[in-house]
């Protein structure tokens, strides 16, 4: 598992990946491992270590999922989606446990149209102020196709919820994913 490599393990990978940057071969570990086993090494490292970075330190109870995609259904009617016809609902849950929702409101002038997700967030903001950390959002849709969080969106969920659960309906049915898995690299004001 990341992080727990065992001390010839950790000299393997760093003697190994030193190799792969000067791309010249490094000298094979004294203990006549195969460069095969390295790679095979290397890439468990990897992929452990994307998994621990998109992992949620909090995971979310199937009854507070239900409770999010419940919400997220209720205020999906709210919706004033008179152009794109297209009904979303989102409910996110804070880190103190309080459940905030919104809907899609759309705009003659279509630019001004605002999405489900931010307006379920920018309305816990109003209620408690900036500090609220987001640890869940929920999407849903009335029309039961894919529907994950557009671009926008992504930004504003990673700047009160760097580690937020993201669920939603994807092609092949309910997903969720980790916010930095939807937005890689999101930015934050240095
Ligand atoms: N929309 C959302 O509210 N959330 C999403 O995740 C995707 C799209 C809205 C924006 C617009 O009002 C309508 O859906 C069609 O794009």
């Amino acid at each position: 598992m990341y992080g727990r490599e065992s001390d010839k393990e950790k000299l393997i990978l760093r003697r190994s990946s030193r190799a792969i940057v000067s791309k010249k071969k490094a000298r094979v570990p004294a203990e006549g491992l195969q460069w095969r086993t390295i790679r095979q090494l290397q890439r468990t490292h990897f992929a452990c270590t994307a998994w621990y970075f998109h992992m949620p330190k909090k995971k979310v109870s199937a009854k507070m999922r239900k409770k999010l995609d419940q919400a997220a259904i209720k205020v999906m009617k709210n919706a004033h989606a008179p152009y794109s016809n297209f009904h979303v609902g989102a409910a996110i849950l804070l880190t103190n446990g309080k459940v905030f929702s919104g809907c899609n409101v759309e705009n003659a002038s279509y630019g001004m149209s605002n999405c489900a997700e931010r307006t379920a967030i920018f309305s816990a903001v109003a209620q408690l102020g900036p500090k609220i950390e987001i640890q869940a959002v929920a999407v849903a849709n009335d029309h039961g196709v894919a529907c994950s969080p557009c671009g926008a969106c992504r930004q504003v969920i990673y700047e009160f919820g760097p580690d937020a659960t993201i669920f939603f309906q994807g092609s092949a049915g309910p997903k969720q994913a980790h916010i930095t898995e939807l937005l890689p690299e999101g930015f934050r004001l240095q």
